[in-house]
């Protein structure tokens, strides 16, 4: 899988022609050799990735129901993007509170954020939980839930000791998730980590004064269900975008897939088979499946999901005429014409590539344990064509 992973990223004329043969002998010969191979091809894909190494698991987690759902929206049972235009930049990250403190007041630790990411949204999730049966004769219908940032007053001579970042109504009697945006506490924090003392809500009635916090209550990391757990989500972007379109939306994606192995049983089979067709004549150049099987790699501990995605390859010959279904550059069509006449030596016909490249989304656990959606473009040849 890896050796084709490898070519795929080579992908000239002359592999495309030729399976990797040499990979293979060295393969069954140097025992060792193929391990090296095999750790640096890992330690390749892995910067694929955008990581250097892979992230260290300790113990199984379950994933927020919100990132489950995130990765959902965006991304289809394949990983591939529904809709590029769907999040704004390439990455979400979750984040728990660490103070799991007594009091409405919670911390988390961004030191895995990079540096160089944008950071476009952050949002506070807190859970609000069922008002106690025996105060839910209260006057008050609703409240508000204002979320201060903490600042330290020894600091730039600041008197104030917390900065109003959001402030809601919300219905007494409500339930479930109230989401906060923080997101100007959240970049002050990324340009110094040492401000960062935590999120501090206090909740008032209407005329202005506390609330009864038996009343008024949020789920807690310490005494409630973890997934009812207070987090800080994360929108950012690595500037990794690439400027390829990819605006011709699902449909097309779809419409292009009439065989798509969804499961990794069947690559082996097509592998094979593209083995056994070199010696004939070759089939014109068309898009075929090439499954990456993260758990055959080793990395099913720490990507929730896919499992594994189709990338595709594109495989066949390019020989005059060029039909339109071939894609043709006016390059190609004119190289494919000076090869047909053999004007000049050494002339070959073009290749067979990807033309249109899709993205993928996955969904893992960072080396913090957060889990992190992430988008990485050019992953998925959606069409090939003779360029
Ligand atoms: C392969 O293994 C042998 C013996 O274990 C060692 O002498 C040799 O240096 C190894 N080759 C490589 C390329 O690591
Ligand atoms: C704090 O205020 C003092 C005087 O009030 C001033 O001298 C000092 O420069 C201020 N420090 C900062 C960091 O603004
Ligand atoms: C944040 O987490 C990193 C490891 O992920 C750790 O080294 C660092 O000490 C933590 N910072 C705080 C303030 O707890």
């Amino acid at each position: 899988m890896l050796l084709f992973v490898i070519s795929l990223a080579a992908l000239v004329c002359a592999v495309a022609a030729r399976p990797p043969l040499s990979y293979l002998e060295n393969h069954f010969t140097a025992e060792n050799e193929s391990v090296e191979v095999r750790s640096a091809a890992i330690k390749r894909l892995l910067e694929v990735f955008g990581m250097d190494d892979p992230p260290a698991m300790h113990g199984h987690k379950q994933p927020p129901q919100y990132m489950l759902d995130l990765y959902n929206t965006v991304a289809d049972v394949d990983g591939v993007t529904k809709d590029p235009y769907l999040l704004e930049g390439n990455t979400v990250r979750s984040f728990f509170d660490k103070l799991r403190s007594e009091q409405v007041e919670f911390r988390f630790n961004l030191s895995t954020v990079a540096i160089t990411e944008k950071i476009l949204t952050a949002e506070l999730h807190l859970f609000k939980l069922r008002p106690q049966a025996t105060l839910t004769f209260n006057r008050h219908h609703f409240c508000q839930v204002s979320v201060y940032q903490l600042l330290d007053t020894s600091k730039n001579n600041n008197t104030q000791d917390k900065k109003l970042l959001s402030s809601r109504l919300i219905p007494v009697h409500s339930t479930g998730w109230e989401v906060f945006t923080i997101t100007q506490a959240v970049r002050s924090w990324m340009n110094d980590e040492g401000s960062n003392l935590g999120l501090h809500v206090v909740v008032r009635t209407l005329g202005g004064s506390h609330m009864d916090l038996k009343l008024i209550r949020f789920a807690s990391g310490r005494d409630h269900h973890q997934s009812k757990q207070p987090m800080l989500v994360l929108f950012t972007d690595d500037g990794s975008r690439s400027t390829t379109l990819e605006s011709i939306g699902d449909a097309e994606v779809t419409s292009d897939l009439p065989s798509a192995p969804m499961s990794g049983p069947p690559s082996r089979i097509a592998r094979s088979l593209d083995y056994s067709e070199e010696e004939g004549a070759s089939s014109p150049c068309q898009r075929q499946p090439l499954y990456v099987d993260f758990e055959e790699i080793g990395w099913s501990g720490w990507i929730v999901s896919p499992r594994g995605y189709n990338a595709y390859h594109c495989k066949g010959s390019c020989p005059f005429p060029l039909g339109q279904n071939m894609r043709p550059t006016n390059h190609a069509t004119v190289q494919s014409i000076i090869n047909a006449l053999k004007l000049i030596k050494g002339i070959d016909t073009p290749c067979c590539v990807p033309d249109k490249l899709f993205s993928i989304n996955l969904l893992y656990f960072d080396d913090a344990e957060n889990v992190v959606l992430k988008q990485y473009n050019d992953m998925v040849a959606g069409s090939c064509g003779c360029h």
